[in-house]
């Protein structure tokens, strides 16, 4: 058994190479360093076995063609959208108006951050989360078993940086992507809304879709994917999230106890509910990549991550009564950060410590 200085030495040196994972992989390793070896009990839950025939189901697809001029569709798209969201809280969506080149080019930019030059992209590497665009391994490494990505992330509303912020490779396509993605993310508070039996707005009067930051994710492939994960299981610390995955896949969600691929759909995104948007937040993690080539998905979490964020959220007043009393306290984001933060730690849910 390794002891847990090792460990430290190992993440810091690790953090200091400012080349993530992929610079692993670049260099030509063979093995994982056990810094990234899965917990005993999460290597079991790798090898579980699959779910029986009857629940080999997969989280609905949901097509949103014509909701903004056909109510009966839109009532039909708002049934649906409730149910899968109390259900899986997961769920894809098609036709949902974002050209598929804009998707492609947000893949590919994302792809262009993590491949150019490591020297390039050194600069951007920080633990300081709260810096309007990071690059970093793992915001966790330090304290948990890392997994086989790297990430980068930007924080795009309420306060978006300028292009000149941004790395040149894909500061454009990102500015681009995420303002499609504010305009879906208030189609979908508007359906959730109704889908709660609330006016469309209500959603997004409570701020819902102030706060905006984007992640790309890059998988490097994993020469041993049996050790570890690509991300652990976790629920997201946003309202919802929307999700662009590449076709390699990996992506999986509990359901009724078992783990179930979320496959790639063509044109599709991927949406879930968070910790922050009480239908169900559901566990959820990617296997570590298999295939040869890096897998890429980038991610739009309506919330704020790492940063302070004194808005306060709490119990919709509407939805309640005696029969469905308040579950859950009034917090303000910051609360819930570095609860979030400090969860990763002890490794337990962040939402239960709020319980009234
Ligand atoms: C996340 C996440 C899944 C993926 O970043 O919170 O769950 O497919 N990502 O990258
Ligand atoms: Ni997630």
């Amino acid at each position: 058994m390794e002891s847990s200085t090792d460990r430290s030495t190992q993440a810091k040196a690790f953090d200091e190479t400012k080349t993530g994972v992929k610079g692993l992989v670049d260099s030509g390793i063979t093995k994982i360093p056990s810094m990234f070896h899965a917990s005993p009990v999460t290597l079991a839950s790798m090898q579980a076995p699959p779910p029986p025939h009857h629940k080999q189901l997969t989280i609905p697809t949901i097509d949103l063609k014509g909701v903004s001029v056909d109510m009966t569709k839109r009532r039909n798209v708002v049934e649906k959208m409730g149910e899968a969201a109390e259900k899986w809280g997961f769920f894809q969506v098609v036709n949902h108006g974002i050209p598929e080149d804009v998707l492609e080019r947000m893949i590919e930019g994302t792809r262009g951050f993590h491949e150019q030059d490591p020297e390039a992209k050194k600069k951007f590497y920080t633990r300081d989360y709260a810096r309007k665009f990071h690059y970093t391994s793992n915001f966790d490494v330090l304290t948990s078993p890392g997994g086989w990505r790297d990430s980068l992330a930007c924080y795009t509303a309420p306060d978006p940086p300028s292009l000149d912020e941004l790395p040149p490779i894909f500061g454009e396509i990102m500015m681009e992507y995420s303002k499609k993605m504010m305009n879906l993310g208030e189609l979908l508070f508007e359906l959730l809304s109704e889908a709660l039996g609330l006016s469309p707005n209500h959603l997004k009067d409570m701020d819902c879709t102030k706060f905006q930051v984007m992640f790309g994710q890059y998988y490097p492939p994993c020469p041993e994917p049996n050790l570890t994960l690509g991300i652990y299981k976790h629920t997201d610390f946003s309202f919802i999230t929307i999700l662009l995955q590449d076709k390699i896949g990996g992506l999986q969600v509990l359901h009724d106890q078992y783990w179930i691929d979320v496959p790639h759909v063509p044109g599709a995104l991927v949406i879930n509910i968070g910790d922050l948007l009480q239908f169900i937040s559901v566990e959820h993690r990617v296997i570590a990549n298999r295939s040869i080539k890096p897998r890429i998905s980038v991610i739009c979490f309506f919330s704020t991550f790492m940063k302070e964020n004194p808005q306060v959220y709490g119990p919709i007043k509407e939805l309640l009564s005696e029969q469905n009393p308040a579950k859950y306290r009034d917090i303000t984001l910051t609360e819930f950060s570095n609860m979030f933060r400090s969860s990763v730690v002890i490794d337990t849910p962040p939402l239960p410590h709020f319980k009234m």
